[in-house]
């Protein structure tokens, strides 16, 4: 099973962005996290970041063909991004949205997501094991 994993704007900024609410450990630290888990499960992970839509929407395009599933925090993108919604529905890949806060209780602009609607799940409000349970989400949507 192939799963892409693509972190939004201002992610590459977790452990020193705001640690009440997105915690302390850095993406670095994450994507290591995920990657084990990965390994441990026999997944392939392709992990990306990016601060600019349209390169998110050029990695999900390139990895069309290889991606089982994708993961992806659109980070502030959720909240306004057609152009990445468009491309989630277009590439017809089972898309589960994560979040590591809380968007439900925080600043109303964060409560909609246009992403939501195109994506098979979506997790919230976990830290770092929102994107852990969406991994495993996967692995039993892979097993039935
Ligand atoms: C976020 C929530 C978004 O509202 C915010 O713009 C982010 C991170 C989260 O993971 O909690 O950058 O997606």
């Amino acid at each position: 099973m192939n799963i892409l994993v693509i972190h939004g704007p201002n992610l590459h900024l977790l452990g020193k962005r705001k640690k009440e609410i997105y915690g302390k450990t850095t993406l670095k630290e994450l994507n290591k996290i995920l990657n084990d888990f990965a390994s441990k499960n026999k997944i392939n992970l392709k992990i990306f970041q990016s601060n600019s839509e349209g390169e998110i929407i050029d990695i999900i395009t390139k990895n069309m063909k290889w991606a089982n599933f994708i993961i992806i925090n659109p980070a502030a993108y959720t909240h306004y991004s057609y152009a990445i919604r468009d491309c989630i529905e277009a590439v017809e890949i089972p898309t589960i949205e994560v979040h590591l806060s809380n968007i439900m209780k925080r600043e109303n602009f964060r409560k909609k997501s246009v992403i939501k609607d195109v994506c098979i799940k979506q997790i919230y409000g976990k830290g770092i094991d929102s994107y852990i349970e969406a991994i495993n989400f996967c692995i039993n949507l892979n097993e039935k």
